[in-house]
């Protein structure tokens, strides 16, 4: 029986770090690199998924009601879960699921798997669901099933994304904008090697401080849905009320927000140099606000800065090890990678993993070359 390849790319983000959970503004780019799954429909209502990387299968009736393995499998069955509980009524099927997104390095592997994995049962299943409402479903299948309360960023882009662009996104309108990268600059990502790991734990907790904060000002100010409705100027009148851990939490989403916008504008306008300035910006914020980063990607942050061709740097997705991102001229890239890796590998003993790539184009399906 022949099968149709779906495939759908990774992310890294420009900036506007965690934001997305607190309604606000977004940039990330989507990646080269992917996840493709091939999918043959089946008579009965199994669900069949083989992961070439885990080299494992599993196999699943296709049950809304069902319950989480606690692995890999959750992004897959996690996604024919919530196509079933919206209503969709999904055809069986075999998936040969095969990834090349590293694993646990904050560059959206599990969304690369839920999207793609998305396109596989609505294409095999001959249902017609928009981009829009699949990034959400996947998102849905993250939150509810896989267990992590991640936002919209990731499953977004990985539908949207677009060679040679950035993407701003209001992650409340989910209105979004492309915004060309200049050309001669390319996007370096410098894997750390250290993983990071958020489904559970320090993720989940820095959204319940977010959560805690926009309690307090949804009682002061009753126009407050979430953090994107309040401003520098609210939190210094009305912040008195709240621990000092949330008020800094909140200081970092406040105070990205407005960094992510003026990004856009100085992306729009090849303003690298503000671009660079506002990445720093964010970098010292989600390090001494938010307190996601580690000594690793301060390391590599560091070494960026101080390496030839750098425009701009910053640690990138969901913090505590995984990935920075790198915006470098692209006539400088070999001796930035060079100098980068040298450095880190003297002051931590360990290879960092360099990417020199490029944003690419979000997912769909795979055509044979004729
Ligand atoms: C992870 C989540 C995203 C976003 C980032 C932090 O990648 O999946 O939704 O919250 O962390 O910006």
């Amino acid at each position: 029986m022949s099968s149709r390849v779906f495939r759908a790319p990774g992310r890294v983000n420009l900036i506007g770090e965690f934001t997305d959970y607190n309604d606000g503004f977004v940039m990330p780019a989507a990646v080269e690199f992917a996840t493709t799954v091939a999918v043959t429909n089946r008579s009965d209502r199994m669900l069949g998924m083989h992961s070439a990387n885990m080299a494992q299968h599993r196999e699943f009736p296709l049950d809304p009601a069902a319950h989480p393995a606690k692995d890999w499998s959750d992004y897959v069955r996690g996604v024919a879960v919530i196509l079933e509980r919206l209503g969709h009524r999904l055809q069986g099927a075999d998936l040969e699921i095969e990834g090349n997104v590293p694993m646990g390095a904050g560059l959206s592997s599990s969304a690369s798997i839920e999207v793609a994995t998305a396109l596989a049962l609505i294409g095999v299943s001959g249902l017609t669901i928009g981009l829009k409402e699949i990034a959400q479903l996947c998102q849905r299948a993250e939150n509810e099933f896989a267990g992590s309360r991640c936002g919209i960023m990731d499953q977004f882009i990985s539908c949207f994304g677009k060679a040679g662009h950035a993407l701003l996104l209001d992650c409340r309108s989910l209105d979004s904008r492309l915004i060309p990268i200049p050309p001669g600059v390319r996007l370096v990502i410098c894997n750390t090697m250290v993983r990071h790991q958020h489904s559970s734990g320090e993720y989940n907790n820095r959204r319940a401080d977010c959560e805690a904060g926009v309690r307090h000002f949804a009682r002061l100010l009753r126009h407050v849905r979430a953090l994107r409705d309040v401003t520098l100027a609210d939190l210094t009148r009305h912040g008195d009320g709240l621990t000092e851990t949330v008020y800094r939490r909140c200081r970092h989403v406040i105070s990205e927000n407005a960094r992510v916008e003026r990004a856009a504008q100085a992306l729009e306008q090849s303003d690298l140099d503000t671009l660079g300035i506002l990445m720093a910006e964010s970098h010292r914020s989600l390090r001494d606000d938010f307190e996601v980063s580690c000594p690793e990607l301060d390391l590599m942050v560091d070494l960026a800065l101080a390496s030839p061709g750098i425009r701009g740097a910053r640690m990138t997705g969901g913090g505590f090890g995984g990935c920075a991102i790198s915006l470098v001229e692209q006539d400088r890239v070999n001796d930035f990678v060079k100098q980068v890796s040298e450095g880190y590998r003297k002051a931590t003993g360990t290879t960092p993993e360099l990417y020199v790539t490029s944003a690419a184009d979000g997912a769909g399906e795979v055509f044979p070359v004729a």
